[in-house]
């Protein structure tokens, strides 16, 4: 019987997962392939790595090693960055070898090169794990919907924050208390920067809208906004309004033109990803020929993302010498939708001098925009009021235009508080 050989970069949290999924499932990887799928080596920095599941004989600091043999043919990259892996994804590609990775922030900053390199030498270059995890949303549109004309790819893409914003809304909890509890349990790492912040999403975001609309979009080209600035009060106010608040990426094709953000959004608690909640992820896909499908479950951890590598695996060595859908499938150009023009509805929490006349002035500036409120909640707090408004959908540089002036009044004290709102508030 053939063997195919592994060569594995990073033992680490995916690669270690990979380590158990290859011995452990190795009859069933036999029966599907009709090959003995067999890991060959495993690269470390450290020449003292150890780890239980590790056969040492396999450990080796240097990439060459891996490159040089030639009975390794597929190299799964898993130590993730931009550096290192860049390099050796770049010349594992050109030297011929097949590579399944997870490396989202990769794909979405040097995407053009690596699919460049895997076309040149004719070799597939696979990344089902680099968005959403274990979900196989990226063989969905690659593949079964390939052809379907997806229009929209809607929904939570980071668990770490969807955990934090869940627990939230359950316990009145504020921003710096649950990302504490998280890092404690092990949902957030302890820089969450590019968690919180949005720029993980946002990569996921790039890779999905790419395969989605057929045009390259890089992590450039997504605008993202985390949920740093989410209080304990607007995730009250919006629950006593049936919002829900996520981290939600974006993508949509309007016109002929696409728009891809990620940023904090409240939904209506009767929207289905409003009940996706902890870690788990959830992309909606909309599309005239079949109307919307979602795809749930989780989107990290060892074993789930281990086990989407190795469907990648799967794939690669069963198609070797044989057609399969091309590995970049960004054959269109399709231009930018700006921003400003994109129409979104709009919740607002304001403070303000509680006084005639206050409402009179901001009512004004709204109307001289076209921004218009669909309904208002004020509370007294003393000498201020805080006004909770949701806005009619409106284009956002009227929005924002409004927001500017009316942050500049006298009459308006701190930053107000801003979450765009999806979904429809009358029919979910
Ligand atoms: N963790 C998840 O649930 C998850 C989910 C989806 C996708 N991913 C992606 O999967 C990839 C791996 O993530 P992970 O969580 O498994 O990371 P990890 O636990 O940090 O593992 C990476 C491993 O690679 C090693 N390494 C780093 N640089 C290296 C180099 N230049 N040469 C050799 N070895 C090197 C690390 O060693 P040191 O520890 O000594 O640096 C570590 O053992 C990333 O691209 C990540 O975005 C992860």
């Amino acid at each position: 019987m053939e063997t195919v050989g592994i060569g594995l970069l990073g033992y680490g949290t995916v690669g270690s997962g990979v380590g158990k999924l290859l011995s452990r499932n190795a009859d069933d990887i036999t029966l599907a392939t009709g090959k003995r799928v067999v890991l060959k080596r495993v690269l470390e920095k450290d020449p003292g790595f150890s780890h239980p599941d590790l056969d040492p004989s396999l450990l080796t600091t240097r990439f060459d090693d891996i490159l040089e043999d030639p009975d390794i043919s597929v190299v799964v990259e898993l130590i993730g960055g931009t550096g290192a892996a860049l390099e050796f994804q770049l010349r594992a590609l050109k030297a011929g070898k097949h590579v399944v990775t997870a490396n989202k922030q990769l794909l979405a900053q040097h995407g053009a090169e690596l699919f460049e390199a895997a076309e040149e030498s004719g070799v597939h270059l696979r990344f089902e794990a680099s968005a959403v995890g274990a979900v196989p949303v990226i063989k969905v549109l690659r593949e079964s919907l390939v052809a379907a004309e997806v229009d929209t790819v809607f929904g939570i893409v980071n668990g770490t924050t969807n955990y934090m914003l869940s627990a939230m809304a359950e316990t009145g909890a504020d921003y710096d208390d649950v990302l504490a509890e998280a890092q404690r349990l092990g949902y957030a790492e302890a820089d969450p920067t590019e968690d919180v912040g949005g720029k993980d999403a946002a990569a996921k975001m790039a890779i999905l809208s790419s395969i989605a609309f057929h045009s390259r979009t890089g992590l450039d080209d997504v605008p993202f906004e985390g949920i740093t600035r989410i209080s304990a009060t607007d995730i009250a106010h919006g629950g006593r309004l049936g919002l829900v608040a996520k981290l939600l990426g974006v993508a949509k094709l309007i016109d002929g033109r696409m728009n891809v953000r990620v940023y904090p959004a409240f939904l209506p608690k009767t929207h289905p990803l409003a009940g996706v909640t902890g870690a788990y992820n959830a992309v909606f896909l909309t599309s005239d020929a079949f109307d919307e499908i979602m795809l749930f479950g989780p989107g990290a951890g060892s074993i789930p993302t281990a086990s989407a590598v190795i469907g990648d695996i799967i794939s690669v060595v069963n198609t070797v010498n044989g057609s399969f859908v091309r590995n970049c499938l960004c054959y269109k150009d399709v231009p930018t939708f700006p921003d400003a023009e994109m129409v979104s509805r709009f919740y607002l929490r304001l403070r303000v001098n509680d006084q005639p006349g206050v409402l009179a002035k901001l009512s004004a500036l709204f109307g001289e925009h076209g921004v218009s409120i669909h309904s208002m909640v004020q509370e007294g707090r003393g000498d201020e009021a805080e006004l909770v408004l949701l806005l009619h959908p409106v284009r956002e540089a009227q929005f924002f235009a409004a927001l500017d002036e009316i942050s500049a009044l006298p009459d308006v004290h701190g930053d107000p508080a801003v979450i765009r709102v999806e979904g429809d508030l009358k029919t979910r």
